[in-house]
């Protein structure tokens, strides 16, 4: 049995006030719920990780750098993010390849440094519009992952997230059937790469404008294990849901 998980990326949003969410999600979380991990904005880490500590939720950042510590003003090290007492790392964003000009070589690096550092990263991966209307994304997809993931892959250690650019924040969400294809074409690559074993393990999460009223048939998907949620992460009320259909 793959690890189920539940996670939201709250990208630039939110204040001190938006701890209260965590608080409610807690308050509400179903009763064997899924590993639940909610990565808000770095100056939230610390007390997002104090106002969690005794609840099921897990805390992870949204980026870290690549190297260990150094003349890298502004930056936040893989280190520095485990010292909050994060346990993830999301690395890979299309939002920081196409925003930062992140390389698959970069993501590959922040990666090594999350593992060095015992963090979990959720590599993202996906292909942009255009990529898929030239029926290229599964070599997209295809190169990004034999370029962003480490070789240290472990069973436990890692979590890919699958985000189609063009359904970030869209409302478009691919059909069933190109989320199964690309999910299984993944999964197969993994067991190419790392082996049955690992291969089979690693969660193989979906995100682009997954909501309350869709989450339930994208988790019929036999290669989802979960869902990378943006905006329907941001309130409790929102998000309960998705994780319940995964529950
Ligand atoms: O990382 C999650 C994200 O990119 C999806 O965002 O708002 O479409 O759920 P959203």
């Amino acid at each position: 049995m793959r690890r189920k998980i539940a996670a939201g990326n709250w990208k630039m949003n939110g204040t001190s006030a938006a701890l209260a969410e965590l608080a409610a999600m807690a308050a509400d979380l179903p009763k064997e719920p899924p590993k639940v991990v909610i990565c808000p904005p770095a100056p939230l880490l610390f007390r997002a990780v104090e106002a969690t500590r005794t609840t099921g939720i897990s805390i992870g950042a949204q980026d870290c750098h690549m190297q260990a510590s150094g003349a890298f003003t502004g930056d936040i090290s893989a280190e520095m993010v485990a010292d909050t007492g994060a346990a993830y790392v999301i690395v890979g964003h299309s939002e920081r390849r196409d925003a930062h000009e992140e390389t698959n070589a970069d993501v590959r690096n922040k990666a090594e440094a999350a593992h060095a550092a015992g963090l979990t990263p959720i590599i993202c991966i996906g292909e942009a519009l255009e990529d898929r209307e030239a029926n290229n994304t599964l070599d997209i997809i295809g190169g990004q992952l034999a370029g962003s993931l480490p070789d240290d892959v472990s069973a436990s250690n890692t979590v890919v997230a699958y985000e189609p650019i063009w359904a970030i924040g869209t409302g478009k969400v691919p059909s069933l059937e190109q989320i199964v294809e690309v999910h299984d074409y993944i999964r197969a690559e993994l067991v190419h790469r790392y082996g049955n074993t690992i291969g089979n393990a690693v969660p193989l999460l979906y995100g682009g404008s997954v909501k309350a009223d869709n989450a339930a048939l994208i988790f019929e998907a036999e290669n989802v294990d979960g869902a990378l949620v943006g905006g329907a992460s941001l309130k409790a009320a929102d998000f309960i849901p998705i994780v319940a259909a995964l529950a």
